[in-house]
């Protein structure tokens, strides 16, 4: 199954063209040889009203089975990404951010600073990722090998639990 993805990158200095997208394309790359199709690329200031728009646009024109955000998780009083998330999803599924969690922190203590959520909104998955290049690749690093099974699951089809992968 070839599964729909968008990437959200938040961060005001790159929507005013003052910092270029480091993110975002890597993050693009990754999606991209891991099988998914690309049907969003966006970069948001760090305002909650425009992340949250953006949130459900996407998800309810049905337009995307995943959107990974990277940025705007930290501690910065201008860091509201998983404000917005919250706000938009339906159910949550905290074993995502664990799972970064928990990977990141074999990597840098800093890890446990990132407040990324993951949820559902109708039929799309959304994950936070941080804004770093680094930090975006590990963390997704770290749930892709999983997400496929999630999607296939949201989507309404059986999925097979019992020939896990790792
Ligand atoms: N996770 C990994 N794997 N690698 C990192 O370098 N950086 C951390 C954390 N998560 C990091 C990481 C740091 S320093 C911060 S402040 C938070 O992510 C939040 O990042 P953000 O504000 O760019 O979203």
């Amino acid at each position: 199954m070839i599964f729909r993805a968008a990437v959200l990158t938040i961060s005001d200095r790159s929507s005013r063209g003052e910092r270029p997208d480091g993110s975002g394309p890597i993050l693009v790359e990754m999606l991209r040889s891991a099988g998914y199709d690309i049907t969003h690329i966006a970069i948001i200031p760090d305002e909650r009203p425009e992340i949250e728009d953006a949130l459900k646009a996407i998800a309810d024109e049905r337009a995307a089975d995943l959107i990974l955000t990277t940025g705007g998780t930290g501690f910065s009083p201008r860091d509201v990404t998983p404000e917005a998330t919250l706000a938009v999803c339906d159910r949550l599924a905290p074993g995502i951010p664990e799972a970064m969690r928990y990977a990141s922190l074999q990597i840098t203590s800093r890890a446990m600073l990132s407040r990324s959520q993951a949820g559902l909104r109708k039929q799309t998955l959304i994950v936070n990722l941080p804004g770093s290049p680094k930090a975006a690749k590990e963390n997704l690093n770290a749930i892709l090998p999983a997400l496929s099974h999630g999607l296939e699951m949201l989507s309404g089809r059986p999925a097979d639990c019992v020939n896990e992968q790792r």
